[in-house]
């Protein structure tokens, strides 16, 4: 009568551990399939204008990364010297007209085609649409090349920026990369960094240091962004 109940007992146990492997197998299975998932790469689609000196940097920062891709470029000038970059790094580059961008149907196919889950302008130079905006809530990212809100708004891009700051006898300048709202350079900043303006600088050498700016802290910022966004699908 021991016996049997003592053997009861063990073929009992090995039951309870056999079923309880068995759980942890298919819990674990089920993870690993939840993080496939969940943890897709984000991709970026790169809205750029002109040359598009910090679409190729971000397109290099993120090449070979498991977590952020940059499958693709958008511009609203065929000729933009982006188209060629983007030739150079294999990304596929299109462009469309200004009335295409507000009216915005087919870029937000040629967007949802490429699963674009964040859009970053890059030397963007077109207001971005409603219908954009609505599709795209919180995950449009512009830089700017001064420390907003100082020198931002329609007409201050580019060049006409660091003329601007000179002619202002601004002591410092700087990069705001900030998300994208109705209204040019006024969404929530994320990041700012600064850079001294001496008396003996002009445009030119101002727009070179926003440039190192640019090259150092756009990528880095993204990436850190977009981790905390991560896994979004
Ligand atoms: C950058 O200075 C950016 O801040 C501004 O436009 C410029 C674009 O330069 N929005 P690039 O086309 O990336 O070389």
């Amino acid at each position: 009568m021991f016996n049997f109940a003592v053997q009861s007992k063990v073929i009992l146990s090995t039951y309870a551990k056999i079923y309880r492997k068995y759980y942890q197998f298919l819990h674990k299975m089920h993870l690993t399939e939840q993080n496939k998932n969940d943890c897709m790469p984000l991709k970026i689609a790169l809205f750029a204008s002109g040359s598009g000196s910090n679409a190729e940097n971000i397109v290099n920062y993120f090449s070979g990364s498991s977590d952020v891709q940059t499958p693709l470029i958008v511009s609203n000038k065929p000729d933009a010297y982006v188209h060629e970059r983007a030739r150079k790094l294999g990304v596929p580059s299109y462009t469309f007209t200004a009335s295409e961008f507000r009216e915005a149907t087919a870029i937000l196919k040629l967007l949802e085609a490429f699963e674009i889950d964040f859009i970053v302008l890059a030397g963007f130079l077109l207001k971005v649409s409603e219908p954009i905006l609505h599709a795209y809530p919180n995950k449009i990212i512009n830089i700017h090349p001064a420390l907003l809100p100082k020198f931002g708004g329609k007409g201050m891009y580019g060049h006409h920026v660091h003329e601007a700051v000179v002619a202002a006898g601004e002591r410092e300048t700087g990069i705001t990369i900030h998300y994208v709202n109705e209204n040019y350079d006024e969404g929530k900043v994320i990041f700012q960094a600064k850079c001294e303006v001496s008396p003996d600088d002009t445009p030119d050498t101002v727009a070179q240091k926003i440039h190192e700016l640019e090259q150092q802290h756009f990528p880095v910022q993204l990436e850190n962004l977009l981790m905390i966004n991560g896994c979004t699908k």
